[in-house]
């Protein structure tokens, strides 16, 4: 494997994390393991003597920026630090990844990077340190417990993979199978995060609702039995989670929203595409009014809730008149907030060697006119909070001294002046005015006193 350079034990690392939310929590566990290892963490990736960087491989473009990355650490001085790519890219493409970047030391896959100590041991011997391994064996077991400090709002992976095979996807390739962590884990890891100071918890997982497992009494429960149990943590207020799929949303799940007061009225439910031929081309498994139907009726058992959704233009064959339709669902359903994606081929994807490619023009106009319409609606969601009294929880210091920056139970940001307030308290404002990305709030006056 590839360089001349050989490496002394590494005593600093930078963990950088690309793409998901999951990428985040395992960006996390791997410094967490780093540090249990001895290793100091260092601000810049540059200094450090290992920088992980930890890669997203869903789209073209996430991926070419795994390799500029890497071919920019250099130093002035000739050397480089150890260079560890983990993650999805990582899992894709493996012993590739060296070849084509001659500077990578070591290759780990998601699944794979409780080991990355040996790994380390491997580079600094000159061997060759890949593991895109998927063990049967759950990582989670080998890893230490969480850090003792945590910021306000903290990510807790509960699910990982997907069995759904969306034919655009990669991954159920790169992240495996749909897997459950057990409920005693997931309690004990939300107990430690609240320990360490998180007042919120968004329990992520590719397909989190699709979440199955025994309780402490041998009864099988869903996402939302994980819900009830969490809601009586104490310390813990608020709960999320993301990303859900349309077929796994339960009754029992929505009513959980109706039900529990620490379940935030937010849903990320992505349905991709608006036409009945395309949801099919893509397998998605449901249907234009099926995903509306679904709306209907979340929207029955917690009539606040804000909705979000992940929508990609043109899919191989989309006519102007199947992404007219999913204009359609964007005002149809009022969306708070979305993510909106031009379409990437993906090597090994079912969609990659589909007929009717869309030329990159027609792709931009149309998520140019997607976005104005997702825009529209997240600014009348907005203004629609404008005048009411809500609860925020403090998460990051805004730009002017003494301001501070909170969500919503809907998930906007809000900036306020709360000079004695601080980060992780949950406040009371009166919501001011809101703009496309955000509002601005003042404390009430009774907290103000
Ligand atoms: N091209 C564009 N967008 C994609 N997504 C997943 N795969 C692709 C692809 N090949 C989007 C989907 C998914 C989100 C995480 O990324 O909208 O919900
Ligand atoms: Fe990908 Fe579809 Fe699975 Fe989501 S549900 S991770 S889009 S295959």
């Amino acid at each position: 494997m590839g360089p001349a350079m050989t490496h002394t034990p590494p005593k600093t690392f930078h963990v950088r994390s690309f793409g998901c939310q999951m990428n985040v929590y395992d960006g996390e566990r791997m410094a967490e393991l780093l540090t249990t290892q001895g290793m100091e963490a260092a601000p810049e990736g540059i200094d450090a003597d290992l920088v992980v960087l930890n890669t997203c491989h869903i789209r073209e473009k996430a991926v070419d920026r795994v390799y500029s990355e890497i071919g920019r650490l250099k130093r002035e001085d000739g050397t480089r630090p150890m260079v560890a790519v983990a993650g999805c890219v990582a899992q894709a493409e493996g012993a590739e990844i060296s070849r084509r970047a001659k500077t990578v030391d070591i290759v780990v896959g998601p699944q794979a990077y409780h080991r990355l100590p040996g790994l380390i041991d491997e580079a600094v011997a000159g061997r060759e340190a890949v593991d895109t391994d998927m063990p049967a064996a759950s990582k989670f077991e080998a890893l230490p417990g969480r850090a003792r400090r945590t910021g306000p709002s903290a990510f807790l992976t509960v699910q990982e993979g997907c069995d759904k095979f969306c034919t655009y996807c990669v991954v159920p390739y790169t992240r495996g199978a749909e897997v459950s962590r057990p409920w005693s884990a997931i309690l004990d890891e939300a107990r430690a995060l609240v320990d360490a100071g998180a007042v919120e918890l968004t329990l992520i997982g590719q397909n989190v609702n699709a979440w199955t497992g025994e309780d402490e009494a041998g009864r099988m429960q869903g996402l939302d039995g994980l819900a009830y149990a969490l809601d009586k943590l104490p310390g813990l207020a608020r709960i999320r989670y993301t990303t859900s799929h349309p077929n796994d949303m339960t009754q029992a799940l929505m009513e959980a929203h109706r039900d529990l007061p620490k379940l935030m009225p937010f849903l990320h439910l992505p349905v991709q595409s608006g036409s009945d031929r395309i949801l099919k081309a893509m397998n998605r498994s449901h249907s234009r009014d099926s995903y509306l139907r679904i709306i209907d009726r979340v929207r029955a058992a917690r009539p606040d809730i804000a909705l979000s959704g992940d929508f990609i233009v043109g899919f191989p064959g989309e006519t102007e008149a199947e992404f007219e339709e999913t204009l359609g669902i964007v005002h149809e359903t009022r969306y708070a907030q979305c993510f909106s994606f031009k379409y990437s081929s993906r090597p090994g994807t079912p969609a990659a060697d589909m007929d009717g490619q869309i030329a990159p023009e027609v792709m931009d106009e149309r998520l140019k006119r997607l976005q104005a319409a997702i825009n529209e609606h997240q600014l009348a969601f907005n203004q629609a909070t404008v005048g009411k009294r809500t609860t925020i929880l403090l998460e990051r210091k805004g730009r002017h001294p003494g301001q501070l920056i909170g969500k919503t139970p809907w998930l906007q940001s809000v900036h306020v002046e709360a000079a004695h307030a601080r980060i992780g308290d949950l406040i009371e404002v009166d919501i001011l005015s809101a703009g496309p990305n955000s509002l601005a709030g003042a404390v009430t006056a009774q907290q103000a006193a």
